[in-house]
C-alpha cells in the first residue's frame, strides 16, 4: 500500500485530486507563507489571500488561453446557482437548450421560471444514451443556445461545440472542465462546479465574454449579479478562501505538468484502457452510445442488479471506491477525472477482470 493508505476514488464529485497538491496544502496548513495562520484562517481582504486569488486566475488564464475580453469569477451556490443566474442576465425573450440529460433537463426547469424555453435538440427518447445532432440547428429569434458539455450521470460528451449561429452559446463545463483544450472564444459563458476537475467543492468557476455582464434583470439579487462580482474580483462577499487557495493550487499543478494538452493525452489513454476492456468483454455492458462516450465518467452493468451491487461492494475491498451508478440510471460509473492516475484505471480493469470470471455463466 502507499504511504497514506490511499485508494483509488471514482467518484463523480467530490472527487480524487492529484497527491502533490495535497502534500503541498498538507505542508501549508499550519503556517502559510510564515504569516502563522492557515490559509483557512487568514481574511479575504488580506494581501496574502489577494496574491493567491490572483494567481488562481492567472493560471487559470493560462491554462483555458482565456481571451483578454473574458472575466474569470469565483462564485458560489454550486454549478447548480448558474440555472437561474445565466436566464437572469440572458433571456429576454426566448432560450434554446439542448437536453442531453440530467444536469440540462435541471436548467431549463429553472430557465423555465424566467421566460419561454424551447429545447432545440434532445435525446431524452433513449434514456439520454446519446449525443443530438447539433449541426444545423434553427436558432433564429433566440437569445442564447445553452448546453451541458459532458453529462456526468449518462456518461455522454459533445464531440463538437453546437453552432450557435451568432448567438451566445452557454455551456456547462462541470464534468469536463480542463480534461481537454478548449476554445473559449467560441463560447459566452463557460461554467462549471469545482469539484470533479477544478478542486475541492465551495466554488463555481464562471468565465463570462465581458460583453454579457451586465445586462441582468433589474429584480436580479446583487448576489447573482456578473456585474457586481466582476467589479469586485470575486470579492464582493466573503468568498470560499481555502477551496479557491486548493484550486490555485491544482492549476499550478497542471501548468507544471504539460498543461491541458498533457492531460487531454492522459485523460484519452485512460478512457481508451477502460473502453477496450468493456467493448471486448462479453459479461459487462456500457451504457452510452459509442460516439457519444465521455472520457470523464464511463457508465457500464453488468445487467444484473444484485451483481452490480456486488461488484460496488467487492471493488471496495480491493480498494477502488464510489463505483456505484447515479440512483438515476443504476449500474456502475468509474469516474476517471484528471486526478485519477492511469495506474487507477489498470488496477480497476484487473479488478473487473477477476469478477467477470468468477461471475460469468
Ligand atoms: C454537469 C453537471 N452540472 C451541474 C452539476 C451540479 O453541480 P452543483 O452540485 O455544484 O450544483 C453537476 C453535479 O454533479 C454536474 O455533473
Amino acid at each position: 500500500m502507499n504511504k497514506y493508505n490511499r485508494i483509488f476514488n471514482f467518484a463523480a464529485g467530490p472527487a480524487m485530486l492529484p497527491e502533490e497538491v495535497l502534500e503541498t496544502a498538507k505542508n501549508e496548513l499550519m503556517n502559510y507563507k510564515n504569516s502563522g495562520m492557515s490559509v483557512m484562517e487568514i481574511s479575504h481582504r488580506s494581501s496574502l489571500f489577494n496574491d493567491i486569488i490572483t494567481e488562481a486566475e492567472n493560471n487559470l488564464r493560462k491554462l483555458l488561453n482565456v481571451p483578454n475580453n473574458y472575466k474569470i469569477l469565483f462564485l458560489q451556490g454550486g454549478a447548480s446557482t448558474q440555472f437561474s443566474t445565466v436566464p437572469l442576465h440572458l433571456l429576454k425573450t426566448k432560450a434554446a437548450y439542448i437536453n442531453s440529460g440530467h444536469w440540462s433537463s435541471r436548467a431549463i426547469i429553472d430557465a423555465k421560471v424566467f421566460g419561454d424555453v424551447d429545447i432545440v435538440a434532445s435525446s431524452e427518447n433513449d434514456k439520454f444514451s446519446y449525443i443530438p445532432d447539433c449541426s444545423n440547428l434553427n436558432l433564429s429569434g433566440y437569445d442564447y443556445l445553452y448546453y451541458c458539455d459532458n453529462n456526468t450521470i449518462y456518461g455522454t460528451k459533445f464531440k463538437e461545440v453546437p453552432d450557435s449561429k451568432g448567438i451566445p452559446l452557454v455551456c456547462d463545463m462541470s464534468s469536463c472542465i480542463l480534461s481537454e483544450v478548449i476554445d473559449v472564444s467560441k463560447y459566452g459563458i463557460i461554467f462549471a462546479g469545482a469539484q470533479k476537475n477544478i478542486g475541492p467543492a465551495g466554488v463555481t468557476i464562471v468565465i463570462i465574454r465581458e460583453d454579457l455582464i451586465n445586462n441582468c434583470r433589474e429584480y436580479t439579487p446583487n448576489i447573482l449579479k456578473y456585474k457586481i462580482h466582476s467589479d469586485k474580483n470575486s470579492l464582493y462577499n466573503t468568498p470560499p478562501t481555502y477551496t479557491i487557495y486548493m484550486c490555485g493550487l491544482v492549476f499550478k499543478y497542471l501548468l507544471n505538468n504539460g498543461g491541458i494538452e498533457e492531460q487531454e493525452k492522459r485523460n484519452l489513454e485512460k478512457a481508451k484502457y477502460l473502453y477496450d476492456y468493456l467493448d471486448n468483454s462479453l459479461f459487462y455492458k456500457t451504457l452510452a452510445e459509442k460516439n457519444s462516450r465521455s472520457i470523464m465518467n464511463v457508465v457500464f452493468t453488468t445487467g444484473n442488479k444484485e451483481l452490480d451491487l456486488l461488484f460496488v461492494e467487492e471493488a471496495k475491498e480491493y480498494g477502488l471506491e464510489n463505483l456505484k451508478g447515479h440512483k438515476v440510471l443504476g449500474g456502475l460509473r468509474a469516474s476517471i477525472y484528471n486526478a485519477m492516475p492511469l495506474e487507477g484505471v489498470i488496477r480497476l480493469v484487473d479488478f473487473m477482470k477477476t469478477f467477470e470470471e468468477r461471475h460469468h455463466v
